[in-house]
């Protein structure tokens, strides 16, 4: 018979109580138990960056992290992001700009943006660069990304200042 523990979390503001396997990686919970399959699984060795979620505020490979850890914690992942139909600012940037190709890398790319944006409104280009030096692209050669995160900040400088 297998062990398992309770965690009691919030995930994109909803409680959250299940009981898991002690060795249950942050990552399975979220797209196995509770079926949020937009944070990907690239690598599962915290190389390539497609698992960020944030916890409590702050960028985590989420294969990194036993869902155990997370007991207690605030998660967002790209499913709370957008609000009803309208697109959060940095999936806006994403889409304008073509910051994606297949799009495998961009759940990651754009929690990592999340939390470089709200820790640096107003970042250039070399702090945007070294902000995503954890998340891998196989398609886009990054000048993309770039512009979409330099997109996303420049609208929600505008929505902080409602000009
Ligand atoms: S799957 Fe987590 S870093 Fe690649
Ligand atoms: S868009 Fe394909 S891996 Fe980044």
């Amino acid at each position: 018979m297998s062990m398992v523990s309770p965690i009691h979390l919030k995930v994109n503001g909803q409680p959250r109580s299940d009981e898991v396997e002690p060795r249950l990686l942050l990552v399975y919970y979220l797209r196995e138990v509770l079926n949020l399959t937009g944070t990907h699984v690239g690598c599962d060795t915290s190389s390539c960056g497609a698992c960020v979620v944030l916890v409590d505020g702050k960028a985590v490979k989420s294969c990194t992290m036993l869902a155990v850890q997370a007991d207690g914690s605030e998660i967002t992942t790209i499913e709370g992001l957008a609000n009803g139909s309208e697109l959060h600012p940095i999936q806006e940037g994403f889409k304008e700009q073509h910051g994606l190709q297949c799009g495998f890398c961009t759940p990651g790319m754009i929690m990592t943006a999340l939390q470089l944006l709200e820790r640096n409104p107003d970042p250039n280009e070399a702090e945007i660069r070294e902000a995503l030096d954890g998340n891998y692209c196989r398609c886009t050669g990054y000048h993309n990304v770039v512009k979409a995160i330099q997109y996303a900040a420049k609208k929600m400088k505008k929505e902080v200042f409602h000009d």
